[in-house]
């Protein structure tokens, strides 16, 4: 059914050091157990999801997904449905329509960041062409939608809403903040609608379809949108890293596209000179590359932007974040549940991919 069902467990636990940092001790060992086997069914739901009759579809469907991926998505539902009744049907089904809605974004998402690669590979445009990579990516969103309709009203709204949010965050990003916004602020919010909303959907989901407490849905709902933050302004620093083989994407990708994010808008804050200097240059940089010049006029200004306080200061940033979405996890019982989700936070603040 699946490629390898052992290899999601085993590829989060090397990526996010899962295994050793999010479930520490026995009881945590056994909630880390079911996580891991729901994840097989998850797998092999996911796997069955991107078949397609038609031969073209079915290979694209299925590219990105056999390229990778963490998971980080399923990994939250599966984990918060523990809060419940633990890995119900419903449960395997909201972790893998919401991991297709993901899946379905990567191929929008590269088209419109004009990105070389994704998960190791050429991305599927560079592949198939944006028609065939938007189309596809279109297919998956109807897959999740099936999923969800089998699972009713609730699932429905749930997926309409965050799917919404996500669209609107990726429209706001594409066309920028607009006089009278705050740069910071406006990104922050693009952050929250494209990324933390469907993580937000992803805790809330565990919850819901376990038949959790009801009054657990906000606190997780906070949590999943505020980790989304964070790990989105990881991101972008993730976005600057010289080391292409561990990220599986082009360093820079974003910025050399003229896509702003969190390190380049706290440097245009300073008005330091060296700060003026370094930003008018990545300004000059990305102009040139949008008329045709080679990406690589812009990769030392990238190096000294990654090596500059303003990406000190975004990883700072990412760990207040983590640390408001640990705190909206207060109204939660005390437990192993709890705790692994505040070490899941903790491990995503540390990630390097
Ligand atoms: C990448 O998400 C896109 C964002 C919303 C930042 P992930 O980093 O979760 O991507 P995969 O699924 O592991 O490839
Ligand atoms: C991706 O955001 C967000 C969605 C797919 C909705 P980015 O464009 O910042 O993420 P990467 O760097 O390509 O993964
Ligand atoms: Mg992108
Ligand atoms: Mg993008």
């Amino acid at each position: 059914m699946t490629s390898s069902p052992a290899t999601p467990g085993t590829r989060l636990a090397s990526r996010l050091g899962l295994a050793d940092r999010v479930f520490l001790g026995p009881s945590a060992r056994r909630i880390a157990t079911r996580v891991e086997q729901g994840l097989d069914l998850v797998e092999a739901t996911i796997a069955a999801e991107v078949k397609v009759a038609d031969s073209i579809a079915d290979a694209a469907a299925r590219y990105l997904y056999e390229a990778g991926g963490k998971r980080i998505r399923p990994v939250l539902t599966l984990l918060t449905a523990q809060l419940g009744e633990g890995t119900t049907p419903a449960v395997v089904d909201i972790a893998t329509a919401l991991e297709l809605t993901h899946l379905g974004s990567l191929y929008h998402d590269d088209v419109m960041d004009g990105a070389d690669t994704r998960r190791g590979v050429p991305a599927a445009h560079a592949v198939w062409g944006n028609n065939v990579a938007i189309l596809t990516g279109d297919i998956l969103f109807s897959r999740a939608s099936q999923i969800m309709s089998r699972l009713g009203d609730r699932a429905m709204r749930l997926q309409a809403d965050t799917f919404e949010r996500l669209v609107l965050g990726q429209l706001h990003e594409t066309v920028g903040a607009q006089p009278g916004d705050d740069p910071i602020d406006f990104y922050l919010q693009v952050l929250a609608d494209k990324t933390g909303s469907l993580i937000a959907a992803a805790t809330q989901g565990g919850a819901i379809f376990s038949n959790a407490p009801e009054e657990y849905i906000e606190p997780l709902r906070e949590y999943g949108e505020k980790v989304g933050v964070a790990f989105q302004l990881l991101d972008d620093v993730i976005d600057l890293s010289a080391d292409a083989e561990e990220t599986g994407k082009v360093p820079g990708t974003d910025l050399r596209a003229g896509v702003p994010t969190m390190p380049s808008l706290l440097l245009n804050t300073s008005t330091a000179a060296d700060d003026v200097a370094l930003a008018r240059r990545i300004d000059d940089g990305v102009a040139r590359i949008a008329e045709g010049a080679d990406a690589e006029v812009l990769d030392e200004p990238l190096a000294e932007l990654r090596d500059n306080d303003a990406t000190t200061r975004t990883m700072t940033l990412a760990r207040t974040w983590t640390a408001d979405a640990i705190a909206a996890l207060a109204p939660l019982p005390k437990g192993t549940v709890r705790d692994s989700l505040t070490r899941f936070a903790e491990t995503l603040a540390d990630r390097s991919s």
